[in-house]
């Protein structure tokens, strides 16, 4: 693994993406659309995308059209769809590159024919239906309809129907269950009439692993894909291996004298002669400007002292007397009997797991192994 080059890099496991799609195909029949938004939720959406298939996903989501396009300019070819929203001019773009769209209202498929009628060939949807999400979708009540008059459509074809839960992550609430129970009602209505699309759709993680009776055709797993925890009552099962490191090296270590202040606004103020360190990590690399932060020096846990800066911060280094320009610091993962978890950063930053990954900057390199 090269990363000389950098002075803070992501270390991105691809044998725990691998492993955990095939953990997830262990546990369902169902086809897996791996879930790679958001640059595959800051792991690197290209590398993800070929690990995914290599394990197993025979599809993979991404919220827009842009995403699903740079997807097949890199070659990709796996089955891609479009979950949110996709603007009808990019209609012909999504049909020449193969790529599925989500319909969700009746104007919404109007507008694609238009455009759909400037390429030869039909574009594929799946429509999303509203069970108690509050988001996207088309009220049940609608949806025969506008499946009848779909049928057979010259420049549409619905393939697939699908919906969201709010709740799977509470299993206790019985929110999903209720969802559920409007999707089932609606299908039977739709198989009865010959009209339920040949592809439903359902499960993220939570309701992957907590409803097995939500995982149908496919099922669409994002958080767990990376090994991480869909919520702190819903946890990835051990079998699982989180696939993110986050390091960054010691780019200068210094004494200074008792009374100085250390960063913007010196809110750190040295009390004694002490050993300060700088690692260039801040806030525009999708760290947080907040207090009380750790990181790990040589196996053990050290404070970052005075304000997250844009691009770097301090240490509080006189624990770790060994500590060199150069060493390695970790963010995020874990060294010895050290871990610094994504739900750990989470609980600082006020915050979910999938924001801290997903927030990861561009700019930061990301280097992949295999283990
Ligand atoms: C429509 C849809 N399906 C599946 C997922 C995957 O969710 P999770 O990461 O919780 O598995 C998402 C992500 O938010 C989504 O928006």
């Amino acid at each position: 693994m090269e990363n000389r080059a950098y002075s803070t890099w992501l270390e991105v496991d691809l044998g725990a993406i691998e492993n955990n799609i095939k953990e997830i195909k262990k546990m369902t029949t169902a086809q897996v659309m791996a879930i790679i938004k958001a640059n595959g939720y800051g792991h690197g959406v290209l590398a993800v995308a070929e690990a995914a298939t290599k394990a197993g996903a025979s599809w993979l989501g991404v919220a827009r059209i842009e995403e699903a396009l740079n997807l097949r300019a890199a070659g990709i070819q796996t089955q891609l769809m479009v979950l949110g929203y996709t603007p009808p001019v990019m209609i012909p773009e999504a049909m020449l590159n193969n790529i599925h769209v989500a319909i969700y209202q009746r104007e919404m498929a109007k507008a694609y024919v238009v455009h759909a009628k400037k390429v030869e060939g039909r574009l594929k949807a799946h429509l999303k239906i509203e069970t108690g999400m509050g988001r996207l979708g088309m009220a049940p009540e609608f949806a025969q309809d506008f499946l009848f008059e779909y049928k057979n459509h010259p420049q549409v074809e619905i393939d697939g129907i699908f919906t969201h839960f709010a709740r799977a992550d509470e299993p206790q609430a019985r929110s999903a269950e209720q969802q559920l129970e409007i999707f089932n009602n609606l299908l039977n209505a739709l198989r009865k009439a010959k009209l339920c699309p040949p592809m439903v759709h359902a499960a993220n993680s939570a309701a992957f692993l907590n409803f097995p009776q939500t995982h149908f055709d496919m099922v669409r797993p994002g958080i767990v894909i990376y090994g991480l925890d869909p919520s702190p009552e819903t946890k990835v099962p051990e079998t699982f291996r989180p696939a993110l490191t986050w390091k960054a090296r010691l780019t200068s270590l210094r004494t200074l004298p008792a009374g100085h202040g250390v960063s913007y606004g010196s809110i750190y103020v040295t009390t004694k002669e002490e050993r300060i360190g700088v690692i260039p990590v801040g806030y525009g690399d999708g760290y947080r400007r907040v207090p009380g932060q750790q990181v790990i020096v040589r196996g053990k846990l050290v404070d970052i002292v005075g304000r997250v800066c844009m691009d770097q911060c301090m240490l509080q280094l006189d624990s770790v007397p060994d500590a060199q320009p150069g060493d390695e610091v970790i963010l995020l993962g874990r060294e010895s009997a050290q871990a610094i978890t994504a739900n750990d950063l989470a609980k600082r930053w006020g915050t979910i797991n999938y924001e801290v990954v997903c927030g990861l900057a561009d700019r930061l390199p990301r280097v992949y192994y295999s283990s």
